[in-house]
C-alpha cells in the first residue's frame, strides 16, 4: 500500500539501428556512465559500474542475461541490476528503456 511510483525522465540516446543484437554501447546519461545492451532484440541499460569495487562492469562478458564483472567475476542481471554472485552484493543501477520512433530512450529517476 502507498508505495510511491518512481517518476522517470527519459533521455533519447541512440537509434535502435545503431545497436544490433549482441552489441553494446557506452554512453553518458545525466552524468552517469551507462552501458546499453541489445540482447536478442531486447534492449537493457545498467550503470557501467560494479558495486563491489567500482569495476568497469560494462566491459564484462555476457551469458544469457548475466554480465560478469571483468575485475573479480561478480555476476549481475542486466534486466534489473541485481547482484547474483559474490563478491558483489548490492545491485547496480538499471534504467528502464523504451523505444520511441526507433530511438532508444533511457529513463533516469527524477530525484
Ligand atoms: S569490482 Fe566487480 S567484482 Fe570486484
Amino acid at each position: 500500500m502507498g508505495q510511491e511510483e518512481i517518476q522517470y525522465e527519459y533521455y533519447s540516446v541512440i537509434s535502435l539501428d545503431d545497436l544490433i543484437p549482441g552489441e553494446r554501447v557506452f554512453i553518458d546519461v545525466d552524468d552517469m556512465a551507462v552501458v546499453i545492451f541489445n540482447i536478442a532484440g531486447d534492449v537493457y541499460a545498467i550503470e557501467d559500474r560494479c558495486t563491489h569495487d567500482d569495476g568497469p562492469l560494462g566491459e564484462g562478458e555476457i551469458e544469457g542475461f548475466e554480465i560478469i564483472c571483468p575485475r573479480h567475476g561478480a555476476r549481475f542481471d542486466v534486466r534489473n541490476g541485481r547482484a547474483l554472485t559474490l563478491p558483489a552484493s548490492e545491485p547496480t543501477r538499471y534504467f528502464p528503456v523504451r523505444i520511441v520512433d526507433n530511438q532508444i530512450e533511457i529513463g533516469v529517476p527524477v530525484e
